[in-house]
């Protein structure tokens, strides 16, 4: 409760449906001001844990707290530092747009004193024009802004999005992506649910991959990147590919009127590239240029979530 608390805190958390372990022993923290990513396969557990920290899932084990207050034991004070978008498109047909907010608003306990705040959010979400317009009249689109402007009405210190541009085109993808920026900027810690991979890239300072109800991974998006399992080495030569060693003449990625390109790949460590740089110039090859090509995220992602087999 304390200025100290993280903004998220997850510790052994499980829940179980019948066989399906949902979450095994999930255990992290979200400090305040973080962008941060949850990142997994389908079914790996990201809307498990999004509902269990929104009191909508009761977990087996383990405990879970917004801003240092416990969602079970002291769930009013959890739940209105949190705001979530859910995954899937939950609304009531029978409201209007406008009516729709102003209903979430006064779950929050706020009256008429949301109402500026209602406009304001109406307008940054390009839904003015909608106010009064039926929520089922409304396009998929149209309708996910609408449960952004929800999950925003009480201006919860912790914004949860959950998969918020799935089936979004890349207009709205793009002003998602400006707003939640925008709410980064102004000192909400975010925490978004995606398995656009780019868009984590983009937007998120540390990432948790979880897979199978389990962490497998959380790091900056930078030691991750790092982390990348292989990378690879084009070189460029003038060297006349008939002449080349056949060890390299393999490697042959492809040919232009003015180079050949080689193609390498390489395991993470810093020394493959010197080595096979030394093994260029030991066959007397004569090398224009390099360029290293990192793995990146998706990359990251794949190695990490792979089913052995
Ligand atoms: N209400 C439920 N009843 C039974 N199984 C569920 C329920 N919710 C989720 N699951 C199962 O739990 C696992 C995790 O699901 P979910 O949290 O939705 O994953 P994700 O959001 O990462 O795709 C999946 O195997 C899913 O089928
Ligand atoms: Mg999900």
């Amino acid at each position: 409760m304390g200025r100290s608390s993280p903004a998220v805190a997850i510790e052994q958390v499980h829940k179980r449906f019948d066989q399906v372990r949902a979450l095994n022993g999930i255990e992290f923290a979200i400090q305040p001001g973080e962008f941060f990513g949850l990142l997994g396969p389908n079914g790996a557990g990201k809307s498990t844990l999004i509902n269990a920290l929104a009191g909508l899932v009761l977990v087996d084990s383990g405990r879970l707290s917004v801003m240092g207050y416990d969602v079970r034991s002291q769930y009013r004070e959890a739940r209105q530092r949190l705001g979530v978008v859910p995954q899937e498109l939950v609304y009531d047909p029978f409201f209007k747009v406008y009516e729709t907010l102003r209903f979430q608003a006064g779950y929050f306990g706020l009256g008429r004193e949301a109402e500026p705040w209602i406009e304001e959010l109406l307008h940054e979400l390009s839904l003015t024009d909608k106010a009064q317009a039926n929520m089922r009249s409304l396009s998929g689109g149209m309708k996910r802004r609408v449960l952004i402007g929800q999950a925003l009405v009480h201006k919860p210190p912790v914004v949860v999005l959950d998969e918020p541009t799935a089936g979004v085109d890349v207009e709205l993808r793009r002003q998602l992506w400006s707003l939640v920026k925008r709410l980064h900027q102004d000192g909400h810690t975010i925490v978004l649910t995606t398995h656009y991979l780019e868009e984590a890239e983009e937007l998120c300072d540390r990432i948790a991959i979880i897979n199978h109800g389990k962490v497998v991974a959380l790091d900056t998006k930078a030691d991750l990147l790092a982390r990348g399992i292989s990378k690879t080495l084009h070189v460029h030569t003038r060297e006349p590919a008939p002449n080349l060693p056949p060890a390299l003449a393999d490697k042959v990625k492809y040919v232009t009127d003015d180079y050949i390109e080689l193609s390498f790949t390489l395991g993470s460590d810093e020394d493959s590239v010197m080595q096979v740089l030394d093994m260029l110039r030991d066959a007397g090859v004569k090398i224009i240029d390099i360029r290293v090509e990192q793995d990146d995220l998706e990359d990251v992602f794949v190695q990490l979530t792979r089913e052995p087999n």
